[in-house]
């Protein structure tokens, strides 16, 4: 029987202890982290996705300002924003939603973020300590997963990780997390993407594999070694053919391929969960100077 790996309910374990470190950290040094959230249109993914950020950080504490501008604002208008929240002591951790409206330059946004604000990792400061192996903010998924598989699969050292798709969200940050000569990590890393005219020689491979494709149900029971472990990053929103309800499903097809591995995370209630975790956690490590003062 496989192992279902419950994101829902380590990342409720997780926000339990946050919980605690907040009230301390209040009670202590008069602290609240506090987290502003920027979302650009209404991508009803995004909302969705930042109203269950700003409700995380209420439950643990955190004081948190949603801005919610519409589609048409300009790059200068968003800029400012940030610029504004760079030079608030009170505001410890800044969010830009992606994908932001086409016609703002992603990666102006993303570098204008104080790199000590940068919750998400996204800045190039961020993602180059990442890279040279130094103290710095990991992006949340990644970091959700790796917390997954060091509670579930334990250390990885060798073992063939397999990771499906290259964004600069998921795919890059967490395949070089994960060949780090670190205790918890040192795996052998293959990273697979469109442009392989066929997966399944590449996943067939996997020891782990880490699927963030973005497509509904693409990874059948063929592209799947016996006794794997997969953790699918997907998240779809698609009509069942049987009741002609949506549903969510991941980039996994999860009944076809749970009979051949040894542990897989269902979605929702896998990775999701953890991403906003992670998040509390860094803009926690934010507000107490934990990650650059090392
Ligand atoms: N869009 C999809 N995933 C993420 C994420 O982790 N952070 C932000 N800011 N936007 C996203």
């Amino acid at each position: 029987m496989a192992v279902l790996i419950d994101g829902k309910a380590v990342a409720a374990e997780l926000r339990a202890q946050l919980r605690e470190a907040v009230q301390q950290l209040w009670q202590e040094r008069g602290i609240r982290p506090g987290l502003a959230l920027l979302l650009v249109g209404d991508n009803p993914a995004s909302q969705v996705y930042v109203r269950s950020k700003a409700r995380a950080c209420q439950e643990v504490g955190f004081v948190s300002i949603v801005e919610h501008l519409p589609a048409t604002s300009s790059q200068d208008h968003v800029l400012d924003y940030i610029r504004r929240w760079n030079a608030d002591p009170a505001i410890h951790g800044i969010l830009v939603q992606l994908p932001l409206p086409r016609h703002i330059d992603e990666h102006a946004v993303l570098l204008a973020i104080d790199p000590r604000k940068d919750v998400d990792g996204f800045h190039p400061e961020n993602m180059g300590r990442l890279v040279l192996g130094l103290p710095g903010f990991v992006p949340c998924t990644p970091a959700g997963i790796l917390e997954l598989l060091r509670r579930y699969v334990g250390p990885l050292a060798g073992k063939h990780v397999v990771v499906v798709g290259r964004s600069n969200i998921v795919g890059k940050p967490v395949a070089n997390l994960l060949l780090q000569k670190t205790p918890t990590a040192n795996a052998v890393v293959t990273v697979c993407h469109t442009g392989a005219a066929d997966l399944v020689p590449f996943t067939r491979q996997a020891d782990v594999l880490i699927v963030a494709m973005g497509v509904a149900r693409a990874i059948r029971a063929e592209h799947v070694k016996e006794g794997a472990v997969v953790i699918d990053v997907g998240i779809n929103r698609i009509v069942d053919p049987e009741t002609g309800k949506e549903r969510l499903v991941g980039d996994v097809h999860f009944e076809e391929v749970l009979p051949k591995v040894s542990a897989i995370t269902p979605v929702p209630g896998g990775v999701g969960p953890m991403t906003i975790a992670m998040l509390l956690w860094n803009t926690y490590r934010a507000a107490t100077g934990q990650i650059w003062n090392r």
